[in-house]
């Protein structure tokens, strides 16, 4: 008889087996900023012209879209800065929030007292972290840009660690005067960097890592590209992957297909205002590794695109699995137990099977 069942699923679906039983899961709603969170950034905002944000959102994700590599910061002057808090900030954060959903689930243990943040910007991981681990206690946050970093400091008089620390860094540089950390992370950066300088930088984010170093990066085939070379890097250097990879062999993917996931954020409506968008939510996409210095619980498969109809009531899954293998499976009702379980999961979830589906 086959079984299908989740060992490890996103936040979403916390509950779903509970003692070999199927309880209904919460619902799923867009992510949105914790509360202390929005309520600073709300004042961060606070009295800038509409049409000001407006523009500078604009030249913003012109540069992201060019992945523009001038010598300037992106975030060169505090309008700029401002401009990401309003456009960018929600969704890097489900982004990276989401990603450490993944770590806590694959390390239930893990409970970092200190971190590491290269490429701090507003202070998001560690807005993220903080939201995900209440152990976190002390923080440190490396920033090149003196406007964003300016920001992120007035924005972290209301975040929970007790110690949070700002520093002024190079990420392509040496990054000197630092002792490991429980949770090491890097977001929305490499792309930033030109690829020697990421090399460097990923080996030596890991050698500053005590327990868990997290990459996160835009959900692009060319941010893909850069995750499976970090990937690549890590297992080198003997660190056991954790998520969402479910095995250490090389990513079975080739271009033009890619791996990513996926997170729906709520728009605020300044959001909506400085994006011209219509609808209160938008979907992120990205991409992360997540590694450390101790295995975690792996599934067997994790979901890496959206599931789909595939007829007669049936659903299709694309599913990566421990063996290092891609398949594509179908379950439908005649699955019985299996199918009631995985037709609740989503791109990005852990699905264990004994007894592989038929396809
Ligand atoms: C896209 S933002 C991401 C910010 C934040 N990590 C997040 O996820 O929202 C990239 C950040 O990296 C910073 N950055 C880029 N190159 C850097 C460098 N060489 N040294 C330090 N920071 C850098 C930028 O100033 C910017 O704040």
């Amino acid at each position: 008889m086959m079984l299908v069942h989740a060992l490890s699923v996103s936040e979403r679906w916390r509950g779903v087996l509970t003692g070999g039983t199927t309880t209904t899961p919460a619902p799923s709603g867009p992510m949105e900023l914790p509360i202390s969170l929005r309520r600073a950034v709300d004042r961060a905002l606070d009295g800038i012209a509409l049409s000001d944000l407006k523009r500078a959102a604009d030249r913003l994700s012109q540069r992201y879209r060019a992945e523009v590599r001038d010598g300037r910061f992106h975030l060169s002057d505090d309008l700029a800065a401002r401009a990401y808090l309003a456009t960018r900030l929600p969704a890097t954060f489900a982004a990276v929030r989401s990603s450490m959903d993944a770590v806590a689930e694959a390390l239930p243990d893990f409970a970092p007292v200190t971190a590491l943040d290269v490429g701090a910007g507003p202070g998001t991981a560690l807005w993220a972290a903080s939201d995900c681990w209440a152990s976190l206690d002390d923080a440190l946050l490396i920033e090149g840009s003196p406007a964003i970093r300016a920001v992120g400091e007035t924005l972290s008089g209301a975040a929970a660690p007790a110690r949070i620390e700002w520093r002024a860094g190079d990420a392509a540089g040496d990054l000197p005067d630092l002792e490991p950390r429980d949770l090491v992370t890097l977001a929305y950066v490499l792309d930033e960097l030109a690829e020697p300088a990421r090399d460097r930088l990923v080996d030596r984010l890991w050698s500053l890592t005590a327990g868990t170093l997290l990459i996160v990066e835009p959900g692009t085939p060319a941010g893909w590209a850069r995750v499976v070379r970090v990937r690549q890097r890590l297992v080198a250097a003997g660190a056991h992957l954790v998520a969402p990879c479910v095995h250490s062999s090389a990513c079975p993917l080739a271009a033009p297909d890619w791996c990513h996931f996926s997170r729906r954020v709520a728009r605020s409506r300044l959001h909506r205002m400085a994006k011209g968008a219509e609808v209160p939510w938008e979907d992120e996409k990205f991409v992360y590794v997540a590694a450390s210095r101790q295995p975690g619980a792996r599934p067997d498969a994790r979901i890496i695109a959206p599931p789909w109809n595939a007829g007669n009531g049936r659903i299709g899954f694309k599913l990566c699995g421990r063996d290092g293998v891609q398949t594509e499976r179908v379950l439908g009702k005649r699955d019985g137990a299996a199918f009631k379980v995985a037709r609740r999961l989503d791109w990005g979830d852990g699905l264990s099977t004994q007894d592989q589906p038929e396809a």
